[in-house]
Protein backbone atom coordinates (compact mmCIF):
# COMPACT_ATOMS: atom_id res chain seq x y z
CA UNK A 1 0.00 0.00 0.00
CA UNK A 2 1.30 3.40 -1.38
CA UNK A 3 2.49 5.78 1.87
CA UNK A 4 -0.45 8.81 2.19
CA UNK A 5 1.63 11.72 0.49
CA UNK A 6 -0.17 14.27 -1.88
CA UNK A 7 3.12 14.71 -3.92
CA UNK A 8 2.52 11.85 -6.50
CA UNK A 9 -1.27 13.49 -7.72
CA UNK A 10 0.53 17.25 -7.27
CA UNK A 11 3.65 16.52 -9.12
CA UNK A 12 2.62 13.52 -11.14
CA UNK A 13 6.00 11.34 -10.02
CA UNK A 14 5.48 7.83 -8.30
CA UNK A 15 7.71 8.13 -5.14
CA UNK A 16 7.39 10.89 -2.92
CA UNK A 17 11.12 11.98 -3.13
CA UNK A 18 12.28 14.96 -4.77
CA UNK A 19 16.23 15.48 -5.21
CA UNK A 20 17.33 18.91 -4.22
CA UNK A 21 18.39 21.12 -7.04
CA UNK A 22 21.99 21.85 -6.53
CA UNK A 23 24.46 24.10 -8.40
CA UNK A 24 26.56 22.69 -10.45
CA UNK A 25 25.63 19.01 -9.09
CA UNK A 26 22.31 19.29 -11.10
CA UNK A 27 23.17 22.09 -13.14
CA UNK A 28 23.07 20.06 -16.16
CA UNK A 29 20.43 17.47 -17.65
CA UNK A 30 22.05 14.14 -16.23
CA UNK A 31 21.14 14.02 -12.96
CA UNK A 32 17.84 15.25 -13.13
CA UNK A 33 16.69 12.97 -15.94
CA UNK A 34 18.10 9.67 -14.53
CA UNK A 35 16.01 10.70 -10.88
CA UNK A 36 12.67 11.44 -12.90
CA UNK A 37 12.88 8.23 -14.86
CA UNK A 38 13.66 6.50 -11.60
CA UNK A 39 9.93 7.76 -10.49
CA UNK A 40 11.04 10.23 -8.04
CA UNK A 41 11.34 14.33 -9.35
CA UNK A 42 14.68 15.29 -10.88
CA UNK A 43 15.39 18.78 -10.69
CA UNK A 44 17.72 20.94 -12.70
CA UNK A 45 19.50 23.74 -10.91
CA UNK A 46 19.63 27.25 -12.63
CA UNK A 47 21.62 29.05 -10.14
CA UNK A 48 24.91 29.14 -12.45
CA UNK A 49 23.78 28.17 -15.75
CA UNK A 50 23.95 30.17 -19.05
CA UNK A 51 20.64 30.89 -20.31
CA UNK A 52 21.78 29.23 -23.57
CA UNK A 53 22.69 26.06 -21.29
CA UNK A 54 19.14 25.87 -19.23
CA UNK A 55 17.52 25.89 -22.37
CA UNK A 56 19.83 23.09 -23.51
CA UNK A 57 19.10 21.01 -20.04
CA UNK A 58 15.39 21.40 -19.94
CA UNK A 59 15.01 19.71 -23.65
CA UNK A 60 17.80 17.16 -22.86
CA UNK A 61 15.55 16.13 -20.03
CA UNK A 62 12.38 16.23 -22.18
CA UNK A 63 13.65 14.27 -24.96
CA UNK A 64 14.88 11.79 -21.92
CA UNK A 65 11.61 10.86 -20.70
CA UNK A 66 7.95 12.19 -20.31
CA UNK A 67 8.05 11.85 -16.43
CA UNK A 68 7.83 15.30 -14.89
CA UNK A 69 10.96 17.09 -13.79
CA UNK A 70 11.64 21.02 -12.47
CA UNK A 71 13.66 23.98 -12.43
CA UNK A 72 14.89 25.54 -9.28
CA UNK A 73 15.14 29.47 -9.32
CA UNK A 74 17.03 31.16 -6.93
CA UNK A 75 14.74 34.66 -7.16
CA UNK A 76 17.51 36.84 -5.84
CA UNK A 77 19.56 35.51 -9.07
CA UNK A 78 20.73 38.30 -11.42
CA UNK A 79 19.12 36.06 -13.96
CA UNK A 80 16.23 35.27 -12.32
CA UNK A 81 13.84 36.79 -14.66
CA UNK A 82 15.79 35.31 -17.66
CA UNK A 83 14.97 31.78 -15.89
CA UNK A 84 11.70 32.47 -15.32
CA UNK A 85 10.94 33.26 -18.86
CA UNK A 86 12.98 30.24 -20.15
CA UNK A 87 10.56 27.90 -17.88
CA UNK A 88 7.88 29.53 -19.32
CA UNK A 89 8.35 29.51 -23.22
CA UNK A 90 10.26 25.87 -22.38
CA UNK A 91 7.04 24.49 -20.69
CA UNK A 92 8.74 23.43 -17.79
CA UNK A 93 6.26 21.69 -15.67
CA UNK A 94 7.41 22.05 -12.09
CA UNK A 95 9.58 25.50 -10.87
CA UNK A 96 11.04 25.27 -7.21
CA UNK A 97 12.05 28.61 -6.15
CA UNK A 98 13.89 29.76 -3.32
CA UNK A 99 15.51 32.71 -1.60
CA UNK A 100 12.51 35.51 -2.51
CA UNK A 101 9.09 36.54 -2.50
CA UNK A 102 6.81 33.93 -5.25
CA UNK A 103 3.75 37.06 -4.87
CA UNK A 104 5.11 38.83 -8.44
CA UNK A 105 5.92 35.39 -10.72
CA UNK A 106 2.42 33.23 -9.78
CA UNK A 107 -0.22 34.93 -11.56
CA UNK A 108 1.55 33.62 -15.30
CA UNK A 109 2.54 30.04 -14.27
CA UNK A 110 -0.30 29.55 -12.70
CA UNK A 111 -2.52 30.63 -15.35
CA UNK A 112 0.06 28.02 -17.23
CA UNK A 113 -0.95 25.24 -15.15
CA UNK A 114 2.75 24.91 -13.35
CA UNK A 115 2.86 23.92 -10.18
CA UNK A 116 5.08 26.06 -8.01
CA UNK A 117 6.91 24.98 -4.55
CA UNK A 118 8.52 27.32 -2.49
CA UNK A 119 11.52 27.10 -0.41
CA UNK A 120 10.79 28.30 3.13
CA UNK A 121 13.06 29.29 6.06
CA UNK A 122 10.52 29.50 8.46
CA UNK A 123 7.02 29.32 9.53
CA UNK A 124 6.36 32.53 8.82
CA UNK A 125 7.89 32.35 5.24
CA UNK A 126 5.63 28.79 4.69
CA UNK A 127 2.53 31.23 5.97
CA UNK A 128 3.57 33.53 3.46
CA UNK A 129 3.77 31.58 0.80
CA UNK A 130 0.62 29.19 1.29
CA UNK A 131 -1.31 32.84 1.51
CA UNK A 132 0.64 33.84 -2.14
CA UNK A 133 -0.91 30.78 -3.42
CA UNK A 134 2.30 28.55 -3.92
CA UNK A 135 1.06 24.58 -4.46
CA UNK A 136 3.50 23.58 -1.18
CA UNK A 137 6.27 24.55 0.45
CA UNK A 138 10.21 22.79 0.78
CA UNK A 139 11.34 23.25 4.56
CA UNK A 140 14.87 22.93 4.51
CA UNK A 141 16.23 22.57 8.07
CA UNK A 142 19.60 23.31 9.91
CA UNK A 143 21.07 19.87 8.83
CA UNK A 144 21.42 20.61 5.20
CA UNK A 145 24.26 20.77 2.91
CA UNK A 146 24.09 24.58 0.81
CA UNK A 147 22.10 27.35 2.30
CA UNK A 148 20.71 26.02 5.87
CA UNK A 149 18.18 28.56 7.64
CA UNK A 150 19.15 30.96 8.92
CA UNK A 151 17.61 30.22 11.88
CA UNK A 152 20.23 27.62 12.62
CA UNK A 153 16.58 25.50 12.96
CA UNK A 154 16.79 21.46 12.99
CA UNK A 155 14.87 19.86 10.58
CA UNK A 156 12.89 17.98 13.57
CA UNK A 157 11.54 21.28 15.02
CA UNK A 158 11.41 23.13 11.82
CA UNK A 159 9.21 20.53 9.83
CA UNK A 160 7.00 19.84 12.69
CA UNK A 161 5.88 23.41 13.01
CA UNK A 162 5.40 23.98 9.18
CA UNK A 163 3.33 21.19 9.12
CA UNK A 164 1.17 22.41 11.82
CA UNK A 165 1.39 25.68 10.09
CA UNK A 166 0.31 25.42 6.60
CA UNK A 167 -2.89 22.68 4.93
CA UNK A 168 -0.41 22.97 1.59
CA UNK A 169 1.93 19.87 0.99
CA UNK A 170 4.88 19.86 2.90
CA UNK A 171 8.27 18.40 1.83
CA UNK A 172 11.17 17.86 4.73
CA UNK A 173 14.72 18.67 3.89
CA UNK A 174 17.91 18.62 5.13
CA UNK A 175 19.80 15.41 6.63
CA UNK A 176 17.70 12.98 5.09
CA UNK A 177 19.61 10.01 3.26
CA UNK A 178 17.84 7.12 3.54
CA UNK A 179 13.98 5.68 3.69
CA UNK A 180 13.79 5.68 7.36
CA UNK A 181 14.52 9.20 7.19
CA UNK A 182 11.91 10.53 4.86
CA UNK A 183 9.63 7.90 6.83
CA UNK A 184 10.45 10.10 10.21
CA UNK A 185 9.35 13.38 8.39
CA UNK A 186 6.00 11.86 6.97
CA UNK A 187 5.63 10.89 10.63
CA UNK A 188 6.05 14.74 11.04
CA UNK A 189 3.70 15.28 8.80
CA UNK A 190 5.45 16.09 5.46
CA UNK A 191 4.43 14.83 2.72
CA UNK A 192 7.56 13.76 1.56
CA UNK A 193 11.68 14.52 1.23
CA UNK A 194 13.60 16.26 -0.82
CA UNK A 195 17.50 14.76 -0.45
CA UNK A 196 20.69 16.85 -2.23
CA UNK A 197 23.70 15.47 -0.05
CA UNK A 198 22.61 11.68 -0.92
CA UNK A 199 21.95 12.56 -4.62
CA UNK A 200 25.66 14.48 -4.67
CA UNK A 201 26.91 11.03 -4.25
CA UNK A 202 25.56 9.61 -7.42
CA UNK A 203 27.57 8.43 -10.52
CA UNK A 204 25.56 11.25 -12.42
CA UNK A 205 25.78 14.10 -10.08
CA UNK A 206 28.08 16.96 -11.86
CA UNK A 207 31.05 17.63 -9.84
CA UNK A 208 34.61 16.99 -9.92
CA UNK A 209 35.80 13.29 -8.42
CA UNK A 210 37.58 14.69 -5.77
CA UNK A 211 34.33 16.62 -4.48
CA UNK A 212 32.41 13.22 -4.53
CA UNK A 213 35.53 11.96 -2.67
CA UNK A 214 35.62 13.96 0.12
CA UNK A 215 32.01 14.01 1.16
CA UNK A 216 32.25 10.31 0.50
CA UNK A 217 34.94 10.09 3.36
CA UNK A 218 33.03 12.80 5.40
CA UNK A 219 31.61 11.49 8.88
CA UNK A 220 28.20 13.17 10.41
CA UNK A 221 30.62 15.51 12.16
CA UNK A 222 32.87 16.92 9.76
CA UNK A 223 30.84 19.75 8.27
CA UNK A 224 30.28 23.18 9.48
CA UNK A 225 28.07 26.05 8.90
CA UNK A 226 30.37 28.83 7.53
CA UNK A 227 30.12 32.78 6.50
CA UNK A 228 27.64 33.53 9.14
CA UNK A 229 27.62 37.28 8.42
CA UNK A 230 27.03 36.43 4.48
CA UNK A 231 25.32 33.94 3.19
CA UNK A 232 26.02 31.01 5.43
CA UNK A 233 26.20 27.38 3.52
CA UNK A 234 26.68 24.29 5.10
CA UNK A 235 29.99 22.78 3.94
CA UNK A 236 32.94 20.46 4.67
CA UNK A 237 35.11 21.40 7.06
CA UNK A 238 38.08 22.32 5.41
CA UNK A 239 41.07 25.17 5.15
CA UNK A 240 38.36 27.52 3.90
CA UNK A 241 36.13 26.63 6.77
CA UNK A 242 38.91 27.05 9.43
CA UNK A 243 40.04 30.16 8.09
CA UNK A 244 36.25 32.07 7.94
CA UNK A 245 35.89 30.33 11.50
CA UNK A 246 38.90 31.04 12.92
CA UNK A 247 38.76 34.53 11.50
CA UNK A 248 35.19 34.90 13.38
CA UNK A 249 36.59 33.88 16.71
CA UNK A 250 39.62 35.57 16.39
CA UNK A 251 37.38 38.94 16.44
CA UNK A 252 38.49 39.88 13.12
CA UNK A 253 36.29 42.93 11.06
CA UNK A 254 33.18 41.57 9.84
CA UNK A 255 34.29 42.98 5.98
CA UNK A 256 37.24 41.39 6.41
CA UNK A 257 35.84 37.78 7.41
CA UNK A 258 33.15 38.49 4.90
CA UNK A 259 36.39 39.50 2.23
CA UNK A 260 37.83 35.95 2.42
CA UNK A 261 34.76 34.15 2.54
CA UNK A 262 33.61 35.84 -0.81
CA UNK A 263 36.75 35.17 -2.13
CA UNK A 264 36.04 31.33 -2.67
CA UNK A 265 33.33 29.37 -4.16
CA UNK A 266 31.21 25.95 -4.78
CA UNK A 267 32.30 26.11 -8.50
CA UNK A 268 36.18 26.20 -7.73
CA UNK A 269 35.08 22.73 -5.25
CA UNK A 270 32.93 21.32 -8.10
CA UNK A 271 34.46 22.21 -11.30
CA UNK A 272 37.62 22.49 -10.09
CA UNK A 273 38.00 20.53 -7.59
CA UNK A 274 39.43 22.60 -5.03
CA UNK A 275 38.42 20.50 -1.97
CA UNK A 276 41.15 22.47 0.33
CA UNK A 277 39.86 26.28 -0.27
CA UNK A 278 36.46 25.21 -2.22
CA UNK A 279 32.79 25.71 -0.75
CA UNK A 280 32.27 22.14 -0.39
CA UNK A 281 28.57 22.34 0.12
CA UNK A 282 27.04 19.16 1.82
CA UNK A 283 24.96 18.30 4.72
CA UNK A 284 25.69 16.31 8.17
CA UNK A 285 24.33 13.50 5.95
CA UNK A 286 27.63 12.82 4.44
CA UNK A 287 28.31 10.83 7.78
CA UNK A 288 25.38 8.49 6.34
CA UNK A 289 26.21 7.97 2.67
CA UNK A 290 28.77 5.15 2.05
CA UNK A 291 28.70 4.62 -1.84
CA UNK A 292 28.55 6.23 -4.90
CA UNK A 293 26.10 4.39 -7.17
CA UNK A 294 23.37 5.73 -10.08
CA UNK A 295 21.05 7.91 -8.94
CA UNK A 296 18.26 4.84 -10.04
CA UNK A 297 19.98 3.02 -7.56
CA UNK A 298 19.20 5.37 -4.87
CA UNK A 299 15.81 6.26 -5.91
CA UNK A 300 14.96 2.38 -5.70
CA UNK A 301 16.88 1.72 -2.59
CA UNK A 302 14.90 4.76 -1.15
CA UNK A 303 11.42 3.03 -1.85
CA UNK A 304 12.33 0.15 -0.54
CA UNK A 305 13.74 1.13 2.91
CA UNK A 306 10.74 3.29 3.66
CA UNK A 307 8.91 0.25 3.63
CA UNK A 308 11.21 -1.85 5.43
CA UNK A 309 11.04 1.51 7.76
CA UNK A 310 7.15 1.26 7.75
CA UNK A 311 7.01 -2.85 8.47
CA UNK A 312 9.56 -2.14 11.33
CA UNK A 313 6.99 0.26 13.17
CA UNK A 314 4.13 -1.63 12.16
CA UNK A 315 4.61 -4.62 12.06
CA UNK A 316 3.60 -5.31 8.41
C1 LIG B 1 26.21 21.08 -3.37
C2 LIG B 1 24.84 21.64 -3.04
C3 LIG B 1 24.33 22.68 -3.83
C4 LIG B 1 23.05 23.18 -3.56
N1 LIG B 1 22.55 24.16 -4.39
C5 LIG B 1 21.26 24.59 -4.21
C6 LIG B 1 20.67 25.51 -5.13
O1 LIG B 1 21.28 25.92 -6.12
N2 LIG B 1 19.39 25.91 -4.89
C7 LIG B 1 18.66 25.45 -3.81
O2 LIG B 1 17.48 25.84 -3.63
N3 LIG B 1 19.20 24.58 -2.92
C8 LIG B 1 20.47 24.12 -3.12
N4 LIG B 1 20.99 23.18 -2.26
C9 LIG B 1 20.13 22.60 -1.21
C10 LIG B 1 19.44 21.30 -1.69
O3 LIG B 1 18.51 21.57 -2.72
C11 LIG B 1 18.69 20.59 -0.54
O4 LIG B 1 17.65 21.38 -0.02
C12 LIG B 1 19.62 20.20 0.60
O5 LIG B 1 20.80 19.63 0.09
C13 LIG B 1 18.91 19.19 1.51
O6 LIG B 1 19.71 18.82 2.56
P1 LIG B 1 20.67 17.50 2.54
O7 LIG B 1 21.89 17.91 1.79
O8 LIG B 1 20.91 17.28 3.99
O9 LIG B 1 19.91 16.39 1.87
C14 LIG B 1 22.28 22.67 -2.48
C15 LIG B 1 22.83 21.63 -1.70
C16 LIG B 1 24.06 21.11 -1.97
C17 LIG B 1 24.58 19.96 -1.13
Amino acid sequence: MPLPSRLPSLLGIRHPIIQGGMSWASSSAALPLAVSRAGALGVIAAGPMRPEDLVAAIRAVKAGTDAPFAVNIPLYNKRAAEYLDIAEAEQVPILIASQGGPRPHLPRFKARGVVWLHVAASEEHARKAEAAGVDGVIVVGAEAGGHPPPSQVSTLVLVRAVARAVSVPVVAAGGIADGAGILAAMALGADGAQLGTRFLLTEEATVHPAYKQAVLAAGIADTALVGRDGLPVRQLRNALAEAVNGAERAGRPKEEVLALFERHSLKDAALHGDVAWGKVEAGQSAGLIHDLPPAAEVVARLVAEMEAARARLCGG
